[in-house]
């Protein structure tokens, strides 16, 4: 049995890579190490395959408690814990620079000390800021990384983190660059789950600005494959973009999801844009798709029929979270508090 250390494994992503670790690769135990901050949820893991799987709670910002939690012989450290939402960072950006850059060279000093053999960032296309309107740009490995968020700006930090670790130590690193994710059990502040959590519940949908923000939309089983090739295949130093072409704007988003469940256009509420908010991102995945021998496997349609389908069964598990700490969150960024 192979060991493997996943951080923020019990977030969005992290948890749907243990679920595909679990099911596709049985030579690998995962060791999952979450401080479990308001995206963190272990009910996010309910049903794994508890054999091969030990959760850790646990911050890596913490030297100690990282050291003490990595396995010895470990084949690689899979990064996915972050603060991730944009909104937040923007906000106040203090734990974005502590967990992504500060965590990030935490853990390639523990991976370098326990000699594992590669180390995996999960970054975002976000650092490589946006692309024209209507142009036919796309980014690829060798765009700039220009971040125009407190969030993007943390995660290109962590970037060059890695890149460090691996010209000064020789640390074996890969990055990856995905674009959005959408898919069961995302946090319900992001544009998807929000908007389909507000729909069924009849509240307003609110859309920043004129709702033409283009972003490049991914199933998250499709992300995590990605990040299992370029551990396995990827090349040492590389980043790969990972992609599905598939660039939508926000308001074509709101309103199919709305036509899905039955819901009037009238929903949808414009309000005030968010500042320094990218155009558009759209990724070229040319590089993943030959290196790795990478392609998606869902279609944006069965994508957002599994998605819709996932919140309408688990209404418990955002009722839970909405009845939170989020709400009080929802009131500061939208102005109204959620019913
Ligand atoms: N969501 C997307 O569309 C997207 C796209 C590209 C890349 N990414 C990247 O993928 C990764 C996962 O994103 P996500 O959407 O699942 O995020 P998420 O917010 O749902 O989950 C983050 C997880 O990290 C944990 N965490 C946060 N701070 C921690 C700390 N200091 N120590 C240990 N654990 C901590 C949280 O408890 C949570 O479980 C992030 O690195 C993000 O930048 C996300």
């Amino acid at each position: 049995m192979k060991e493997i250390f996943v951080t923020g494994g019990a977030g969005f992503i992290g948890s749907a890579f243990i679920r595909l670790v679990l099911d596709e690769h049985p030579g690998s135990n995962i060791v999952n190490f979450d401080a479990l901050t308001y995206a963190g949820n272990l009910e996010n893991l309910e049903g794994i395959d508890d054999s091969r799987h030990t959760f850790i709670k646990g911050d890596i910002c913490g030297r100690d408690e990282v050291l003490a939690a990595m396995p010895d012989d470990c084949e690689a450290v899979f990064n996915f814990a972050a603060e991730s939402h944009v909104d937040r960072s923007i906000h106040s950006a203090d734990e974005f620079l502590r967990t992504n850059i500060i965590g990030t060279q935490i853990l390639l000093d523990a991976a370098r000390e326990k000699n594992v053999r590669r180390f995996v960032q999960v970054s975002t296309d976000e650092v490589m800021g946006s692309l024209p309107d209507e142009s036919d740009e796309f980014f690829t490995e060798s765009s700039p990384l220009q971040p125009n968020s407190p969030y993007a700006a943390s995660k290109a930090a962590a970037e060059f983190v890695v890149r460090a670790a691996r010209e000064t130590h020789g640390v074996d690193t890969v990055v990856t660059r995905c674009g959005n994710n959408y898919g069961p059990r995302q946090f319900p502040e992001k544009l998807i789950p929000l908007m389909i959590a507000n729909a069924m519940n009849d509240e307003s949908l609110p859309v920043y600005g004129d709702g033409k923000n283009v972003r490049d939309w991914i199933y998250v089983d499709d992300h995590c494959r990605a990040i299992w090739l370029a551990f396995k295949k990827g090349r040492s130093g590389e980043a790969y973009n990972i992609g599905a072409r598939n660039e939508q704007y926000n308001i074509d988003i709101v309103k199919s999801l709305l036509d899905s469940l039955g819901k009037p256009h009238s929903l949808i509420n414009y309000v005030t844009d968010r500042l320094g908010h990218d155009r558009r991102y759209a990724i070229d995945p040319a590089k993943a798709e030959t290196e790795l021998g990478w392609k998606p496997l869902t279609t944006w349609e069965q994508g957002l029929a599994k998605t819709i389908d996932w919140y309408r069964e688990n209404q418990d598990w955002v009722n839970r979270i909405r009845n939170g700490e989020y709400r009080s969150y929802y009131k500061s960024m939208y102005g109204a508090a959620l019913k």
